[in-house]
């Protein structure tokens, strides 16, 4: 168990409408349990739902991410991309950076990832870092070798000040909307490798550093992550869109999470 607060993120993708975001972050609210204080919570929806979120999000602890940031910035000749002080200036906390699906379908490298990384944090903005290896990776023998080339580029990019305002996503992208979620055996290890880099690289920081696991989570499983020592949360896609269903996974990384209980 990790006696860090936990973290659960929704990744709503592609999905929702501006209506349909207020209408879920009033009904998600009504289905949380009130220890849902001792969680971090946030939802990554849509551009154009971004600033709806936040409105209706309004004096709840739901926080409001976004899925992407530009590499470039703060403003430019850049057509269909939006800055990371754009984002700070509707009301997100913090953004994803480096989601496989970015990585796969829109071509975007560890150097970009770093852009932006660097981008979000310039803006104050949380990034979410995504790491994970694919299929023939892990097949290969390869996995840790991928993840420890994703993560260096990052940290190689950061400065002594940043190694506090980052987190960190495992998702490994055979687990990711396949329903075949990591065992808890490959999330503790890729959790813990993930930590061991960031040891050697920032010394005791590494003790803070929220890990989220990402890949196929449920309500039903969660707790089998967040049970485990490296795991401080969920990157969760398909099992977010439901309010209710986004409630009860909560309510299940809660009651596996010291930090959650005060002890
Ligand atoms: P999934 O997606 O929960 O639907 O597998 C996770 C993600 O892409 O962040």
């Amino acid at each position: 168990m990790s006696s860090r607060r936990p973290f659960i993120v929704g990744n709503w993708k592609m999905h929702k409408t501006v209506a349909e975001t207020v209408g879920y972050v009033a009904e998600f609210a009504s289905h949380l349990p009130s220890s849902s204080s001792g969680c971090d919570m946030a939802i990554a929806p849509p551009f154009t739902a971004l600033s709806s979120a936040v409105a209706a999000a309004h004096g709840t602890t739901l926080q409001v991410f976004a899925q992407n940031v530009a590499a470039e910035g703060p403003s430019g000749a850049f057509t269909g991309e939006v800055s990371a002080a754009m984002l700070k200036e509707v009301g997100c906390q913090g953004v994803i950076v480096g989601h496989s699906e970015r990585r796969r379908y829109y071509g975007e490298t560890d150097a970009v990832g770093a852009m932006k990384t660097r981008r979000a944090l310039d803006a104050q903005l949380l990034p979410i870092v995504c790491l994970g290896e694919t299929l023939a990776e892990r097949e290969s023998g390869a996995a840790l070798e991928v993840i420890a080339r994703q993560l260096r580029a990052i940290t190689d990019t950061l400065t002594d000040a940043d190694v506090h305002r980052i987190v960190i996503a495992y998702e490994p992208v055979w687990a990711i909307g396949t329903g075949q979620a990591a065992t808890p055996d490959i999330a503790q290890q890729m959790h813990r490798h993930i930590r061991a880099i960031w040891e050697a690289t920032f010394g005791a920081s590494a003790d803070t550093l929220r890990i989220l696991y990402g890949g196929s989570v449920t309500a039903d499983n969660i707790a089998e992550f967040t049970a485990l020592s490296d795991v401080d949360g969920a990157l969760v896609g398909g099992a977010s869109l439901s309010p209710s269903g986004f409630a009860n996974l909560v309510r299940g990384a809660l009651a596996t999470s010291p930090a959650s209980q005060g002890v």
